[in-house]
């Protein structure tokens, strides 16, 4: 059946929609939601068999765990056992509520499938008025994945969630467009060092500033794990469209003729407003926007990549890094992903990507 869509003000969400919405999760169902980073599928994180739901409604695999939202008023004893080690305390002091995700022991109320029934659980308090608003009338922890088919782009609109979700889910919240676009920040707390395991809206400079002078901040994420084993969100092909995709650094696409592919019409470099190519004429440009303006580009990529798939007008999709730090690692990260981990670091490598496009042209990926 076909899920229950109510259209809500994003800043003043209305209590009648709200309980709606609330209800149906009280009694074991899912509903999708907008948060501040993506829309979420939520389900009742203590009732065992919503919380199953919420895998077969994505096809995501039992053991790739999802994160706990909680009302940034609920003591964290609700959703995590013992005490918040004093990183993690000031984390959630200062960057909460907001797109930062913690990760500490489960609390045995929480339902095993949530974290496959591992011991840690990840959580986080959400900004956003609307889920705010579905949290405290619902007074429980809502396990929420992001509301997209498993591996594919994330949600920043309702139309995105029903166009993957819209016959498996109980209740669409339709909110508008998400605040960021881009996923929260995933941190784990090793002995010593706070380990970013996901790049998202909040920065790496952020992390620094808050709990810099009590541990290290580590950055392994940047290296693509193969298998996705130490957090599956980093699985080498996650956040990518359908369309055969590339990454390439700045430097590979300045040099490279875009132009040479036979087909190039059907090439799409994805790119920025201040960084035009010399070979635009021949390839078709979409901006993402300014590199002065890098939440504008966060904001953007989501649904750039789900019209580009939709429109099916392009066969190769080339996606430029923006090689900046602060948001840019995130959206450096999902880029990469994206392309499945395929980079193109210099112009041969990218021009050899375009003559292979141009061979097997029309065969998809
Ligand atoms: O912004 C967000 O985080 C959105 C909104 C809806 O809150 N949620 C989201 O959830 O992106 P999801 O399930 O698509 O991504 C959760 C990420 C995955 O990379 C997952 O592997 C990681 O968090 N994760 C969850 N629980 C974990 C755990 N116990 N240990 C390590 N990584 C974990
Ligand atoms: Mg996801």
């Amino acid at each position: 059946m076909p899920a229950t869509r109510l259209t809500v003000d994003p800043s003043h969400p209305d209590a009648a929609s709200i309980e709606v919405a609330a209800t149906a999760l009280r009694s074991g169902g899912l509903v999708a939601f907008p948060t501040e980073t993506v829309y979420g599928l939520g389900a009742d994180a203590t009732d065992e068999r919503a919380v199953r739901r919420v895998f077969e409604a994505k096809g995501r695999p039992a053991n790739d765990p999802l994160i706990v939202h909680v009302h940034p008023s609920w003591a964290l004893s609700r959703v995590l056992d013992g005490p918040l080690p004093e990183p993690l305390r000031r984390l959630t002091e200062s960057l909460w509520p907001g797109p930062l995700t913690i990760i500490g022991p489960r609390s045995a109320s929480i339902a095993p499938s949530v974290t496959d029934g591992g011991p840690l659980v990840a959580v986080r308090a959400p900004a956003h008025p609307v889920a705010l608003a579905l949290l405290d009338a619902t007074d429980r922890p809502v396990a929420a994945p992001s509301a997209n088919r498993f591996s594919y782009v994330s949600p920043t609109s309702a139309d995105h969630v029903a166009h993957d979700l819209g016959e498996s889910c109980d209740v669409i919240l339709d909110g508008g467009r998400t605040t960021w676009g881009i996923e929260s920040t995933v941190v784990r707390l090793d002995g010593g060092a706070l380990t970013i395991l996901r790049h998202g809206a909040t920065t790496a400079e952020q992390l620094v500033a808050a709990v810099g002078d009590l541990v290290a901040v580590e950055d392994p994420a940047t290296d693509v794990d193969e298998d996705g084993g130490v957090s599956p969100g980093r699985a080498v092909r996650h956040y990518a469209p359908e369309l055969r995709t590339v990454a390439a650094t700045p430097a590979a696409i300045a040099a490279a003729d875009l132009g040479a592919a036979a087909d190039a019409a059907r090439v799409v470099h994805l790119g920025y407003a201040d960084r035009p190519a010399a070979s635009h004429a021949a390839a078709h440009f979409v901006s993402l926007g300014s590199l002065a303006d890098l939440p504008g580009i966060a904001w953007e990529l989501y649904d750039t990549l789900r019209r580009l798939d939709a429109a099916g007008t392009a066969d190769t999709l080339i996606i430029e890094l923006t090689d900046e730090p602060g948001l840019g690692r995130a959206i450096d990260d999902r880029l990469r992903r994206a392309a499945s981990g395929q980079l193109a670091s210099t112009a041969a490598q990218l021009e050899a990507v375009l003559a292979d496009a141009s061979r097997s042209k029309g065969s998809g990926r």
